[in-house]
């Protein structure tokens, strides 16, 4: 029979898992606050007020504007978009291709990613994106279809829509920008290539 003791700290132990469970952005890479003296942590990303009408969600950063080469193979069986990193994923280069400031939103001009986050505009080393998911899956038998899960939901919760019922692989399929829990801001953990096997049956 369990004592009182460890009764107790069985259920601080189950707290403490609640509490570790809500994602949140405050402490990770993403954290930018204190840059260029702004406190805030949004602010970098997001506005709610005159914000960039070309792009969802409520935008603030420097857009970039680069063109990238995509990636290709003889056995790859996407067919990638005419601009690769359509979607979220250029939302993600506004920061990550090197051309733009990470502070660009509070009118930095200088402060540049370096080292292994710098994704850079040549995607031909990255893991493909901006192809449309099913299409390709429809022609690869060892592709998940987009109903099995991944992370907190299911694959097609994390391809983008243009408006044309597309179902596109971009960043935001493997990362969630706000969420660090998973280590690299995975949708899942990659322990025995987890997250990779979520959609390849290898
Ligand atoms: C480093 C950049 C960055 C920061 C900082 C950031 N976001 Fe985001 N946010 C994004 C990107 C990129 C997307 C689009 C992601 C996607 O489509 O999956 C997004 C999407 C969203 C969305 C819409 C989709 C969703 O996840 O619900 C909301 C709401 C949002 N962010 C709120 C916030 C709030 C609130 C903060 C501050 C606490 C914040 N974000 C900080 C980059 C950022
Ligand atoms: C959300 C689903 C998803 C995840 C997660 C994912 N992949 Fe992929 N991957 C795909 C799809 C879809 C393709 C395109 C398949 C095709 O056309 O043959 C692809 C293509 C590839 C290719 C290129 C295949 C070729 O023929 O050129 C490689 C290699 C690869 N993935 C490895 C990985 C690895 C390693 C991981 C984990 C780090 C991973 N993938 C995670 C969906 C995913
Ligand atoms: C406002 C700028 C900004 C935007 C937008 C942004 N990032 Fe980042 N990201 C950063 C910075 C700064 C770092 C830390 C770089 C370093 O450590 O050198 C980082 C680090 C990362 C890392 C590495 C984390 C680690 O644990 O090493 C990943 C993964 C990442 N970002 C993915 C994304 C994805 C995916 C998107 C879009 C959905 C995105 N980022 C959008 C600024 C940004
Ligand atoms: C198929 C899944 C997948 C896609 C798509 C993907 N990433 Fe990643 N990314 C990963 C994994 C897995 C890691 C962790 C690699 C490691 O730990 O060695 C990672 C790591 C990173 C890092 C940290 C630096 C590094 O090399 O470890 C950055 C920054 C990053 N990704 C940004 C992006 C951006 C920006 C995009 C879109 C252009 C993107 N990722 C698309 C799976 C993906």
């Amino acid at each position: 029979m369990k004592s009182i003791g460890t009764l107790f700290f069985a259920v601080l132990l189950s707290l403490g898992f609640a509490v570790t469970s809500f994602a949140s952005i405050a402490g990770t890479a993403h954290d930018l606050s204190g840059t260029g003296g702004n406190t805030q942590i949004c602010v970098f990303c997001h506005t709610p007020h005159n914000a960039d009408a070309t792009v969802d969600p409520l935008w603030n950063a420097t857009l970039s504007t680069s063109t990238f080469t995509a990636y290709s193979s003889s056995t790859f069986d996407g067919t990638v978009n005419a601009d690769p990193v359509i979607g979220p994923s250029r939302l993600c280069m506004s920061c990550h291709d090197g051309t733009v400031a990470i502070d660009s939103a509070i009118g930095g001009t200088t402060n540049f990613i370096t080292g292994d986050a710098l994704i850079g505009t040549d995607l031909t080393n990255d893991h493909p994106i901006g192809f449309d998911y099913d299409t390709a899956q429809g022609l690869d038998a060892e592709i998940q279809p987009s109903t099995v899960a991944l992370g907190t939901g299911v694959i097609s919760d994390f391809l983008f829509d243009d408006g044309s019922g597309t179902a596109i692989m971009t960043c935001a399929t493997c990362h969630d920008v706000h969420n660090d829990t998973n280590g690299s801001f995975l949708l899942t953990g990659n322990t025995n290539s987890a997250l990779c096997l979520s959609c390849h049956i290898k």
